[in-house]
């Protein structure tokens, strides 16, 4: 008689306050991120076992505060997560991440990745040896939303609140509720052990639009792509020094619904004549630019400035 293998939960480790400690018995800042490795993560959590009937394996991608992310552990982790998504043994993955750039992570795995089962980000916004650490109740809430079967595509809980990686964002410095998905508001819960889903379905796993980058991202070079702000007084001058200094792509973050600084606007359009792709973003925390007439330069489609330059940084690497 054949006994049907046990499916199986992938944990990837990357670092963050979840990993953090601090030498301050009990305190909530002034902590490491990225000190305890993720299987011992998974080993503070004896309720895990009940999570879910699959099996746990946990696999340290890196050991990070995320300020720090760079293009080869995001290269690293986004292909492990094609790999284990390819093994149908494999129901889900979590991912313990800092909460710092969290959305960059998720946004670029979302880019890439087809999920057609769930890739779960998790974090905590107090370490490990806090009074009342957060994280072990995330990632619970992170193994149950990875097991459900309903899930799919790139996803991310905190305080028990699911998030999908296009909407999310920190919006807060210390609150443990850190995170919001602005207009579009969140997918679901994770309530005692269980997913709800807002509306009462679950989201449809979406197409990634650069999965044809990841078996060469590893040696992949990644093309500059900066960030410059619309505000009082900017004259451009750094959008000419960017150039000078061969950047590929700038994504401008413009005030409201994509208005720029008259100074800042010449300097891009000479950006743009130079051969610079550039891509407008709004500083609006909420809402969605709508699509710019006549300008030489496309909107983001609604992203931050943060995922706009990951977006921009892969279209330039595919050749689009
Ligand atoms: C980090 O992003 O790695 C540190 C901050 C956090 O996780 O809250």
């Amino acid at each position: 008689m054949q006994v049907a293998a046990t499916r199986k939960i992938v944990v990837l480790g990357t670092g963050g306050t979840i990993a953090g400690t601090s030498s301050v018995a009990g305190a909530n800042v002034g902590y490491t991120a990225g000190q305890i490795g993720v299987q011992q993560l998974l080993a503070a959590v004896p309720a895990l076992a009940q999570a879910s009937p699959c099996n746990l394996e946990a696999e340290q991608i890196a050991q990070i505060d995320s300020k720090d992310m760079d293009f080869s552990v995001w290269a690293r982790l986004a292909g492990r997560c094609a790999q284990h998504l390819a093994d149908p043994l494999v129901a889900g993955i979590v991912i313990t991440h800092g909460t710092d750039t969290l959305e960059e992570t998720a946004w670029l795995l979302r880019e890439l990745l087809a999920a057609s089962r769930p890739v779960v980000l998790t974090c905590a916004m107090r370490p490990a040896t806090a009074l009342v650490p957060d994280g072990p109740q995330n990632l619970l809430d992170a193994v149950t939303l990875a097991a459900e079967p309903s899930a799919c595509g790139v996803l991310m809980v905190a305080a028990g609140v699911v998030h999908g990686a296009r909407a999310v964002s920190k919006v807060h410095p210390l609150r443990l509720d850190a995170f919001a998905s602005g207009d579009e508001g969140s997918l679901g819960w994770v309530e005692a052990g269980r997913v709800r889903w807002a509306h009462g379905r679950a989201p449809a796993v979406t197409a990634p639009r650069h999965a044809a980058l990841l078996p060469g991202l590893a040696t992949a070079a990644w093309p500059r792509v900066e960030i410059v702000h619309s505000h009082a007084g900017a004259d451009g001058c750094v959008v000419d020094w960017l150039v000078d200094k061969g950047v590929r792509g700038i994504v401008v973050a413009a005030t409201g619904n994509g208005t720029l600084h008259r100074a800042l606007e010449a300097a891009l359009a000479r950006a743009v004549a130079a051969g610079v792709a550039v891509r407008a973003a709004s500083r609006c925390p909420e809402g969605r630019m709508l699509a710019i007439e006549g300008a030489p330069w496309r909107d983001a489609e609604g992203l931050s400035p943060v995922k706009a330059r990951i977006s921009l940084m892969l279209e330039l690497m595919d050749g689009a």
